[in-house]
């Protein structure tokens, strides 16, 4: 559980090449999926290359509250005995989901159509957060929830005890959302369908039908359509988890902008309801090389070979933003580093991440001298070229370890070191950050 530990101030300044291979950890949301569809299967799920970030290791926890045994045999090696779907048992305590909006949202959803009463909770960051994208869409299948003003945390939810299937339309572009709808329909009669205009991570969809659910996608002219067989028996499988493109996204935007880099960052996923970033910065004019493409746990991956270049900024596609949603803060660090204007529209979902992402990333890129616009649904960065980000501030993290991993990368280039309050967040998805980018020559230091 993160946001309890004293908070760390961090450092990073300007350094020399990049150079190496950075093997980054498992990817966030697979893992988490990873953890839940063993708990809900038959037999013994077994994963490797899980991520071993509090997120995922809250978690963990959660499937073991609700009856799952989960086991860890060595470094990224687990396994999960499930109780299959409708088997969970009531918790005796509360689940804290520590920082993970995956985590507790993915869970309401798979609780919701049990007829047991669980409650939830999770650090500053979580309870700030809304859930009523999921008690909405779960309150249909008969769940009852009971939690804070503007739906926030703690909560306690009264699974239905005679649930009914349900067709969704998601409000918002929202994977959790999504994914906490489909998850409820397996233990409801019937087909469960949900329907999203725009086509957000697939990760649940594709590992349903790995763990023997009859999951059907179609686009449809109301949107992306899925229809989910209810009452499926999941079978335990043998999941690897392929390394995060979230994660990745900081090495990689460190070679980009620290002159003379020239690093690989291998099995990255090229999923394409992922890999928004990567095509962003090619046009920005980076330097990235996709080797050795093919397949890997069931998902697209390809070599990086990422070499520090010169940039130009560009305006984002709106429609591309829920293939790199959680690759806009870092993104608005490299768009210091580029020539011209960088803009970011339809980015409104970032308001509710771990923290309002657009107001902390705004307030940090002025305090490191970089000027910027931005409106409810905008952010736009003004490029003061490669030597240009006079750097030299201290930006407050918010408990968001995406934006003080990204404050960390800036300071890598800037002029001056930059600092953040609160290190302590990036333990939640990256927590080999340091040693990793430290290896590969940046310059990062606890303060
Ligand atoms: C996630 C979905 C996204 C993303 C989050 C992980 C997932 O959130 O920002 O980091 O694993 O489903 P939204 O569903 O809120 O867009």
């Amino acid at each position: 559980m993160s946001g309890h530990g004293d908070p760390i101030r961090m450092s990073s300044q300007k350094c020399g090449p990049l150079s190496g291979v950075a093997e980054v950890p498992g990817d966030k949301s697979i893992s988490h999926r990873a953890l839940i569809l063993g708990a809900l299967s038959v037999g013994e799920t077994k994963i490797t290359g899980l991520l071993e970030g509090e997120d995922v290791l809250d978690t963990a926890k959660a499937m073991r509250a609700f009856g799952a045994t989960v086991t860890q045999h060595g470094a990224g090696e687990w396994s999960v005995q499930g109780v299959g779907v409708g088997g969970f048992a009531e918790p005796e305590q509360v689940i804290d989901c520590g920082n993970s909006g995956t985590g507790v949202r993915l869970i309401m959803g798979c609780m919701a159509t049990s007829d047991i009463t669980a409650t939830f909770t999770g650090d500053g960051s979580l309870r700030k957060r809304p859930m009523g994208r999921v008690t909405d869409p779960i309150a249909l299948f008969g769940a009852q929830s009971y939690g804070r003003q503007g739906g926030r945390l703690p909560m306690t939810v009264v699974g239905a005890a005679d649930p009914a299937p349900v067709t969704y339309t998601t409000p918002m572009a929202s994977a959790q959302v999504k994914s906490a709808v489909l998850l409820a329909g397996l233990n409801a009669p019937g087909q469960t369908v949900v329907i999203e205009k725009v086509a957000t991570r697939d990760h649940t969809e594709r590992m349903l039908r790995g763990f023997g659910a009859d999951v059907t996608v179609e686009d449809t002219p109301e949107g992306h359509k899925i229809t989910l067989q209810g009452r499926p028996e999941l079978v335990a499988q043998t999941v690897a988890v392929p390394r995060d493109p979230s994660s990745a996204a900081f090495p990689v935007c460190a070679a980009l902008i620290v002159p003379g880099s020239d690093i690989m960052v291998p099995g990255v996923s090229q999923n394409p309801t992922r890999n928004g970033l990567f095509t962003t910065l090619k046009e920005m004019g980076g330097d990235i090389e996709f080797l050795n493409e093919r397949e890997e746990g069931g998902e697209p991956v390809a070599d990086l070979r990422v070499r520090h270049s010169a940039l130009h900024g560009i305006e984002v596609p709106e429609e591309r933003a829920a293939s790199m949603i959680d690759e806009y803060p870092v993104l608005s660090v490299v768009a210091a580093f580029a020539t011209g204007t960088t803009v970011m529209k339809g980015v409104h979902e970032l308001r509710v991440k771990e923290s309002d992402r657009i107001d902390a990333m705004a307030r940090g890129l002025e305090a490191n001298g970089v000027s910027i616009e931005e409106d409810e649904d905008t952010l736009i960065v003004h490029g003061m070229g490669q030597d240009g980000v006079p750097g030299g501030g201290v930006a407050a993290t918010h408990l968001d370890h995406r934006i003080a991993m990204s404050f960390m990368i800036m300071g890598l280039a800037a002029q001056k070191p930059v600092s953040v309050d609160d290190g302590s967040p990036i333990a939640t998805s990256f927590p080999i950050f340091e040693p990793l980018l430290n290896g590969l020559g940046a310059k990062i230091t606890r303060d």
